[in-house]
């Protein structure tokens, strides 16, 4: 199938590239010269795991080209992807200004074809968009009737970051929201080769499924934080308890990690987004407000516990990991942004170190110091905060403690320090 998708982030490039590897025939649309102009030299513009290698067979196979040309992509396509961004709004509500536009740009397109075409938003949207804004826009910008001449399906993206192809090539389900039959039997061939459960709904079931979904996982991770909370004070390790409660089906292990608080530029955005929608109907959204409070409130309890061991004021804290999660140089909404502010505040003196994300938390923090390894940032130390669990912090050791001037870690992340336990004062937490 001949498909164009307009947004070339790491979505729209990895749904691309991966749809170019089942032998669609793929063009990636971005207004931007410079990433057309790597995508096309077959080098992504982002990193994420394994894209890379696959995009280079792909472009090298001519499954795949990127062009800033929309009309033209659109043209000469049977399918067009809408995959560009939904930032937030101040209130928490979507800015909904990249998806129309991109929806009016390829709507101009099929006003030059005959040929039935499918228009799939990806884009996460809130219920009704589609229905509401996206259809109009496309129907007066073609000329054309949905539902006759063109088709519409809602199909939301689960890919996180830094595994996203991987997600990509092995989904656990594909959503299928429609406008009608046909528009879901076209959508349904193109994914007729990835091995997983193909859910077909309602536009407006399959805008919800994607909000909820993530609200779920961080209301799970929400849940999690507050019973490691507790298990602190009775000396009980979470994880343990994780484990416990994992191995019923019915709840599953996922995403019962404790730990700092959740963050990156998607569930923050979407569970907010979700509460502003809900407040907007009249429905209360008592759950997912707690959700966002818990959260906010746990992204600094590690100073409070480093607290409870030393003066903060003047001490030489170590920061262990600056990026929201592992295998990312993404610090959107990372807890460490807030440790980090609140460390300043009490005149901790800070030193941080990240494998990946030092150079986008310099422009959040400035005025601390950044070190170029976890050793260095310890030396002289009178505490660490491990809040990324990198693999590389598992491998600290006595040599790394006895640099510190006062051998305490707090383990923001668990990370299983067998000998630290034995010799030092440090405390695993969660
Ligand atoms: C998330 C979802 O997992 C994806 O399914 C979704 O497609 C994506 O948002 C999106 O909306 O685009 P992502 O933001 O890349 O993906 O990150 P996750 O791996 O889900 O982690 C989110 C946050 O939760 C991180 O801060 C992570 O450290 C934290 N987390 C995760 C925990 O604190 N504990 C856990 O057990 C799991």
């Amino acid at each position: 199938m001949d498909i164009s998708i307009i947004g070339s982030g790491y979505v729209g490039l990895t749904a691309g590239t991966g749809l170019a590897s089942k032998d669609h025939n793929v063009t990636c649309v971005d207004i931007d010269e410079e990433k057309v102009g790597k995508i096309n030299n077959g080098e992504p513009p982002i990193y994420e795991e394994g894209l890379s290698e696959l995009l280079e067979e792909v472009v090298s196979e001519g499954n795949l080209k990127a062009s800033t040309n929309t009309i033209e992509a659109v043209k000469n396509s049977d399918v067009t992807f809408l995959s560009v961004g939904t930032p937030m709004q101040d209130e928490g509500s979507i800015n909904l200004e990249y998806v129309k536009q991109a929806a009016r740009d390829a709507g101009k397109a099929l006003m030059e074809k005959e040929k039935y075409h499918l228009f799939v938003i990806k884009s996460t949207v809130v219920p009704k968009t589609t229905e509401e804004h996206i259809i109009p826009i496309l129907e007066e910008e073609t000329g054309k009737k949905v539902g006759e001449d063109f088709g519409v399906c809602m199909n939301p993206e689960f890919l996180r970051e830094g595994t996203a192809l991987d997600d990509f090539m092995n989904p656990d389900r594909i959503v299928i929201g429609e406008y009608d039959e046909k528009s879901g039997d076209v959508l349904e061939d193109i994914y007729s080769e990835f091995d997983t459960e193909i859910l077909r709904t309602s536009l407006r079931a399959a805008e919800l499924i994607k909000y909820a979904s993530n609200s779920v996982l961080a209301t799970k991770i929400s849940f999690i934080n507050e019973i490691g909370n507790l298990c602190k004070k009775l000396d009980i390790d979470v994880y343990e308890v994780a484990d416990g409660i994992g191995l019923d089906e019915r709840v599953n292990r996922e995403f019962l990690n404790s730990g700092p608080g959740w963050g990156g530029s998607c569930f923050p955005k979407d569970v907010r987004a979700l509460i502003s929608f809900m407040e907007e109907r009249n429905v209360e959204s008592d759950v997912l407000e707690s959700v966002v409070d818990s959260n906010e409130k746990q992204k600094t309890k590690i100073v409070e516990l480093l607290e409870e061991e030393i003066d903060i004021s003047g001490s030489h804290i170590a920061v262990l990991g600056l990026a929201f999660k592992p295998r990312t140089d993404d610090v959107r909404n990372s807890p460490a942004i807030d440790i980090i502010r609140e460390l300043k505040e009490k005149n901790a003196l800070v030193k941080a170190y990240d494998p990946q994300a030092m150079e986008n938390m310099k422009e959040i923090h400035q005025s601390i110091e950044y070190a170029d390894s976890a050793s260095e940032a310890m030396k002289g130390a009178h505490a660490a905060l491990i809040i990324t669990h990198w693999d590389e912090f598992h491998d600290l050791t006595m040599e790394d403690l006895d640099l510190m001037e006062n051998p305490l870690v707090i383990e923001g992340r668990k990370m299983d320090y067998e000998i630290l336990e034995k010799h030092t004062k440090g405390i695993s937490w969660p």
